[in-house]
């Protein structure tokens, strides 16, 4: 599909945006672990959050429509049943990633894949500190590549200070930790991600911090919950909320928007570039904080300089935050994401390609990028390389373009944000 973006004087609205995607796998994931039935409300529905459901549903999982709701009729830890069929994760590294953490637990064999982009992801992060704790794991280049074929056993528990900072590879640890007789210990690479901590907490596994980095989990778990509210996605929120901090004029009201602290790195940096962001009415959803955020536009922003810990807290934002940077004036340095070549496409290259083509100074590093703002963008005919973010961002840079531009492959937001492009054409004028 290619989609025309027409330039915008003016972001002006109030909207919601769907419901956060990391939290949405799990709250699938767990819910179906529990030992009652749970009502989640908020859940995003995207093909991505669509791929976890179904792999639960090949294992046995019972899910039940209820309005806006869906109910998930709990299996307890010992419950799921042997696939007949293989686990396709579709485009979601955090469903095969969680998904391995909890196959490695079961007494059965399943074999778990995913699109061209996922079988080409790493996945030796999660199966090598998996073999550890005794899972039998087999895959193409010895287990580095989908698809894995794995057979779980009775696990140990693990004590594994991560490689990389990855919240994917944390959580299938303790995802699999729920299943092993003792206590796992994982030390973070910084602070990722925290929601699987979270809800672990919120159902009653016990669960810990002893460290700033360091987490302790006791297994085996039993979980209970009746209820998942999942907030906004600020992932989702970031596109207009960069729009409206670049737009001349305009003033923008998002409705419940997670707010972990591990997930606000956007805030900050775009707050530190000089954009006007309020955080109101401030709220709790299952030990996950949420609020309402106003972006006023006109405001002219200056380029900084990120990297190191702050990574993590706005890693899937970088894309529009190069965005942002184009506007802003001097010069925007990002480095220490790397980890962005590895991700649904080369966000670095990809970035850098498609701004360029809209007459861009980008510049690639090899773990970051170098925007020189102040520049005018002409419209121009880019490509999503199949990644919903790029997609995204490219469509929210277009707006400030002096021409349209046409974006293709923009059918992939489906992933993420199915209906991005409607939110999108009703905020800009
Ligand atoms: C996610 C963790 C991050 C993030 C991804 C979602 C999660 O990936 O980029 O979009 O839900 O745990 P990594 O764990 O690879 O950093």
């Amino acid at each position: 599909m290619k989609i025309t973006i027409e330039p915008a004087e003016k972001i002006r609205g109030r909207i919601k945006v769907p419901g956060d995607k990391s939290i949405s796998h799990r709250a699938l994931l767990f819910s179906a672990l529990t030992e009652n039935n749970v009502e989640i409300e908020g859940l995003l529905k995207a093909e991505d959050t669509l791929s976890t459901q179904n792999c639960l549903a090949e294992l046995g999982v019972e899910f039940k429509e209820n309005g806006s709701k869906l109910l998930v009729k709990g299996k307890g830890l010992r419950g799921l049943e042997e696939p007949k069929d293989v686990l396709n994760a579709g485009n979601s590294g955090t469903t095969a990633r969680l998904l391995a953490g909890l196959l490695a637990g079961q007494p059965f064999h399943s074999t778990l894949s995913g699109d061209s982009s996922l079988r080409g992801r790493p996945m030796q992060r999660v199966t090598e500190p998996l073999r550890l704790m005794g899972a039998s794991i087999n895959g193409r280049n010895n287990g580095c590549l989908l698809p894995l074929s794995i057979r779980g056993y009775d696990l140990l528990p693990i004590n594994y200070a991560l490689p990389v900072a990855s919240a994917q590879v944390k959580s299938a640890l303790l995802i699999a930790g729920l299943f092993s007789r003792g206590v796992s210990e994982i030390i973070d690479s910084y602070n990722t991600r925290d929601h699987t901590e979270r809800a672990l907490r919120y159902l009653g596994a016990s669960i810990n911090k002893p460290g700033k980095y360091h987490i302790r989990l006791e297994g085996p778990a039993k979980l209970y919950g009746e209820r998942f509210r999942i907030p906004g996605d600020i992932s989702a929120a970031a596109y207009f909320i960069v729009a409206a901090a670049l737009a001349p004029q305009g003033e923008l009201y998002i409705e419940n928007v997670g707010i972990n602290p591990t997930r606000t790195g956007i805030l900050d940096v775009l707050i530190k570039m000089g954009a006007k962001v309020r955080i109101l009415n401030e709220k709790e959803y299952n030990c996950e904080p949420a609020a309402d955020l106003l972006i006023e536009g006109g405001r002219q922003l200056r380029g900084i300089e990120i990297n190191g810990e702050m990574i993590p807290r706005l890693i899937d934002e970088i894309p529009i935050l190069a965005v942002a940077a184009l506007f802003a004036e001097g010069e925007m340095i990002i480095r220490g994401a790397a980890e962005l070549r590895i991700k649904e496409s080369d966000r670095l290259k990809a970035m850098a390609l498609e701004l360029q083509k809209m007459g861009a100074r980008v510049q690639e590093l090899p773990d970051g990028l170098v925007i020189r703002g102040g520049a005018k963008l002409t419209g121009a005919r880019c490509e999503s390389h199949g990644d919903h973010r790029i997609a995204m961002a490219l469509a929210t840079a277009a707006l400030f373009a002096e021409k349209e531009s046409v974006i293709s492959g923009a059918e992939v937001v489906r992933i993420s944000f199915p209906g991005f492009f409607e939110v999108l054409s009703e905020l800009s004028t």
